[in-house]
C-alpha cells in the first residue's frame, strides 16, 4: 500500500484554511493509503513558545485530528518529539542542505523579516520536514499550496542523499487539493489565512463558536459590484467564500454561482456562515468530548510506538549509508 505522511504545526488553534487545505483531504486518504500523520511540535518551537500554551496547543491538535474524522485504526497519529528518529534524521539532513537554498525558502523570509534575532531553527526547518516525510517512505504528501517549495526542497535532499550515499529514500509527490489549497484572509483576501494572523476578524478558527463564525464571515471584505462571481484578480475577497463555500458543501463554483445569480452578498454570506458552521458544529462537539479523555492519550501512545517501528528502520539505513557509528 502507498503511504502517506502529513503534519501539522500546534502553534495555535487550527483555522478553516488547515481543516480545507489539509486535514479534510487527509480523512479521505486514509482509506486509500497507509498514513502517518503528525503534530510536528518541534517545528513548533522554531519561533519562540510559551511553555504551557504549547503543551496545551498539541492536545488541542490531536483531538482536532480525530474529531475531523482521523481513524487511529486506519491511520497513525502521534507527536514528533515523542518519535527521536525525527530530529535524528533532520540532523543528517542538515548536513547535506545549503544554507542558501534554506535562505531561499518564502516561509523563512516572512518568518525572519523584520526580526534582530532569528533562531538557526528556522533556517533549518525545512531539513527537519525532509526527514519527517522521508522517514516512512513515504510517497504522498497531501498539503496546502503555501508548502509547495518545502517539498520541491525534499525532494531535492532525497535525490542527493540517495546519489552521494546509497538509493535509501523514496521520492515523495506533493498533493494539493483541486479548490481550498489556498484560503484567503477574510480580512485581507490577497493574503493567506493564518493563524497567526494579528486582526483575529481575518481568520475563522476551528473551534469558533457558531455565532463568531457568523459574524466573522457577515463582516468579510468583498466588494461593491454585488455579483456573486469568482474572478480571482477582481473580486478576490468574493472568490475566497465561494472557494470556502464549495469547499465545505462540495458543491461546484458554478453551482453555487448559479444558486446566487441576482441576489446580494448578504444571502450570500449566510450561506457560506451555514455551509461553515454545519461542517465545524460536528467536529467541535466530537472534540468536546475526547479533549480530556484517557483514549486520547493512548492513540497518542500507541501512534509514537507505531511511528518509532518505521522511522528507527530508517535510520538505522540512513546512519549505515553515512558511516555514522560502528558496523554492527
Ligand atoms: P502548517 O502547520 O502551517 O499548516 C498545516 C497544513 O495546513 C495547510 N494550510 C492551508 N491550506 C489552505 N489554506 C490556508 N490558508 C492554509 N494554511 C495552512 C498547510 O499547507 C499545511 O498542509 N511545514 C508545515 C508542517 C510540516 C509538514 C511536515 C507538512 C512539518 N513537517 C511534513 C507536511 C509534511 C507547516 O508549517 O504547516
Amino acid at each position: 500500500m502507498e503511504k502517506i505522511f502529513s503534519g501539522i504545526q500546534p502553534s495555535g488553534t487550527l483555522t478553516l484554511g488547515n481543516y480545507l487545505g489539509a486535514i479534510q483531504q487527509f480523512v479521505e486518504l486514509q482509506n486509500d493509503y497507509e498514513c502517518f500523520f503528525c503534530i510536528v511540535d518541534e517545528h513548533a518551537i522554531t519561533v519562540p513558545q510559551e511553555r504551557l500554551k504549547l503543551r496545551q496547543n498539541i492536545r488541542s491538535l490531536a483531538a482536532l485530528y480525530l474529531a475531523s474524522g482521523i481513524d487511529p485504526e486506519k491511520a497513525t497519529l502521534f507527536i514528533q518529539s515523542e518519535v527521536p528518529a525525527h530530529t535524528q534524521l533532520g540532523w543528517m539532513l542538515q548536513s547535506i542542505s545549503y544554507v542558501g537554498e534554506l535562505e531561499r525558502m518564502t516561509q523563512y523570509k516572512d518568518k525572519s523579516e523584520g526580526k534582530d534575532a532569528v533562531s538557526s531553527a528556522l533556517l533549518t526547518y525545512p531539513s527537519l520536514m525532509a526527514a519527517d516525510i522521508l522517514l516512512y517512505n513515504t510517497n504522498v504528501v497531501p498539503v496546502g499550496d503555501d508548502q509547495k517549495q518545502h517539498l520541491e526542497l525534499t525532494r531535492n535532499l532525497a535525490q542527493r542523499f540517495n546519489n552521494r550515499f546509497n538509493e535509501i529514500f523514496t521520492i515523495p509527490e506533493i498533493r494539493i487539493p483541486k479548490v481550498g489549497a489556498r484560503i484567503m484572509s477574510l480580512q485581507d483576501p490577497t493574503k493567506k489565512m493564518s493563524k497567526s494572523d494579528t486582526n483575529e476578524k481575518g481568520y475563522i478558527s476551528m473551534l469558533d463558536e457558531p455565532k463568531k463564525i457568523e459574524k466573522k464571515i457577515k463582516s468579510a471584505v468583498t466588494d461593491s459590484e454585488g455579483i456573486v462571481k469568482f474572478d480571482k484578480e477582481n473580486k478576490p475577497g468574493v472568490s475566497n467564500l465561494l472557494t470556502i463555500y464549495s469547499s465545505c458543501t462540495g458543491e461546484s463554483i458554478e453551482a453555487l454561482e448559479a444558486k446566487y445569480e441576482g441576489k446580494g452578498y448578504g444571502d450570500f454570506k449566510q450561506g457560506v456562515a451555514d455551509a461553515v458552521i454545519s461542517v465545524l458544529k460536528p467536529i467541535q462537539d466530537r472534540y468536546a468530548a475526547l479533549i480530556d479523555s484517557k483514549k486520547l492519550d493512548e492513540i497518542l501512545d500507541q501512534g509514537a510506538e507505531k511511528a518509532s517501528f518505521t522511522a528507527n528502520k530508517t535510520v538505522a539505513k540512513a546512519k549505515k549509508a553515512m558511516g555514522l557509528g560502528r558496523v554492527k
